[in-house]
């Protein structure tokens, strides 16, 4: 039979015909295929729909204005933004290292240690509220709160306006930039458009979400199967894994007795409304390059991703995982890593040394 077959493809006309065939399947093939966002390089994130999953893929690229990004990016890195002039946005989020620091608390001028862990400024664009309680729906509502709270950056607008004005290149760019030059207005822009560009696409977990079904291992697609079908994804979804929900910390279990040392700042979102029903609600935080972001929580209690999956699944799921279910998911999180300026995203070197105080107003930890 198969030297039969072999002898008619040695004859040219079922060699030809065999020819047209591939190429009418090629071609076929070709015209089927969805159009991946890859070939359409300014298609905008509300652009991305034809995903039936959960999660959708950060878009590849964003039209921004890039003069407007480099000054953003320069303002964001530089110090003389704060009143001491020695703490800049990225003394806390270190866009080398996953957009945050390594610490459980950053610290902000003349020493002052935080209350709440740091989030990543990745793709924080995408959530749909800003902070731990989502007291902000946009980053430029949001900018004033650490520009001028006083153990952030402590600064003033009339200050910061002052010092900006001072210097020659900023006034420049300014002026070239805005129809008014430097103003509150024009800071503020600045610095959100730069925020804006901070996406990570391409992560191994887009590609996959875009077709390439190789791009996962088979441990990673039993972690994201895992996530999906235990209920994990019923609070982490939409293009952050996360970002567009309030939920309570404990839905099945008391995370806060068991770990003690109640503080106000635990009470999440009852600190905004005062309302019973929010107290221990947070928003849910995205988990788009959470490989990178520890230690996790709001309290930086976690130091690593197996930690935290597992106060997720026993507090939040009231299940026991095993300790394989816990690699194949924590395996599943690690390929939401992307890339910035199309390098991976990096964890902050020298984790360790983690500052671990404890600070902020204690109340009984029997409250609520
Ligand atoms: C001293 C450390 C520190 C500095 C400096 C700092 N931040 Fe933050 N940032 C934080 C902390 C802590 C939070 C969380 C606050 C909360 O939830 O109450 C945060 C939250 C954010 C968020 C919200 C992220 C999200 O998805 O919820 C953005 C955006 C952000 N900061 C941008 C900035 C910008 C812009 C600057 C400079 C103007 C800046 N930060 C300076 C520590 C800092
Ligand atoms: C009922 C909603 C809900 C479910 C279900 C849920 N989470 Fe969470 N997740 C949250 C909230 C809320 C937080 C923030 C808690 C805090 O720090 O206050 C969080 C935080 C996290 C963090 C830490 C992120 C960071 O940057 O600090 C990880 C990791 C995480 N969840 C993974 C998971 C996994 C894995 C599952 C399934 C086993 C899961 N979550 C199920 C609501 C949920």
């Amino acid at each position: 039979m198969v030297a039969t077959s072999l002898q008619h493809l040695r004859q040219p006309k079922y060699l030809i015909g065999l020819i047209v065939l591939l190429t009418l399947a090629t071609i076929i093939w070709l015209l089927t295929q969805p159009i991946g966002l890859e070939k359409l390089p300014d298609e905008p994130a509300e652009e991305i729909g034809w995903t039936t999953e959960p999660i959708q893929p950060i878009p590849i690229h964003l039209v921004l204005d890039q003069r407007k990004v480099q000054l953003g990016a320069r303002l964001f890195s530089d110090p003389i933004l704060s009143r001491d002039e020695k703490i800049s946005c990225a003394s806390c989020h270190d866009l080398q290292a996953g957009g945050a620091d390594a610490k459980a608390f950053s610290i902000g001028i003349q020493g002052a240690v935080g209350t709440i862990n740091t989030p990543t400024v990745f793709n924080s664009h995408f959530n749909s509220r800003l902070n731990w309680t989502g007291a902000f729906e946009t980053l430029e509502e949001h900018l004033d709160t650490p520009l001028l709270n006083p153990t952030v950056m402590g600064a003033s607008w009339d200050d910061v306006l002052h010092k900006l004005q001072r210097n020659a290149e900023y006034r420049h760019e300014f002026s070239s930039l805005y129809p008014h030059g430097l103003s509150v207005d024009a800071v503020r822009d600045a610095l959100t458009v730069f925020q804006k560009s901070l996406y990570t696409p391409n992560s191994r977990f887009d590609r996959y979400l875009r077709g390439d079904a190789t791009a996962l291992t088979a441990e990673e697609q039993e972690g994201y199967r895992l996530f999906k079908s235990y209920g994990c994804v019923s609070c982490h979804q939409g293009i952050n894994v996360g970002g567009n929900m309030f939920q309570k910390f404990g839905v099945l279990g008391d995370y806060f007795v068991n770990r003690g040392n109640l503080t106000k700042t635990d009470t999440g979102r009852f600190q905004l409304t005062g309302k019973e029903e929010d107290r221990f609600v947070f928003r849910v935080p995205s988990l788009r390059n959470v490989a990178v972001t520890g230690p996790y929580f709001h309290d930086g209690k976690a130091e690593t991703l197996d930690e935290a999956i597992t106060v997720m699944s026993t507090y939040q799921l009231g299940r026991s995982l095993s300790t394989d279910q816990i690699r194949c998911i924590k395996s599943f999180l690690e390929s939401l890593t992307g890339e910035y300026q199309g390098k991976p995203l990096k964890a902050p070197v020298g984790k360790v040394g983690a500052v671990r105080i404890l600070h902020g107003s204690r109340i009984s930890s029997h409250a609520g």
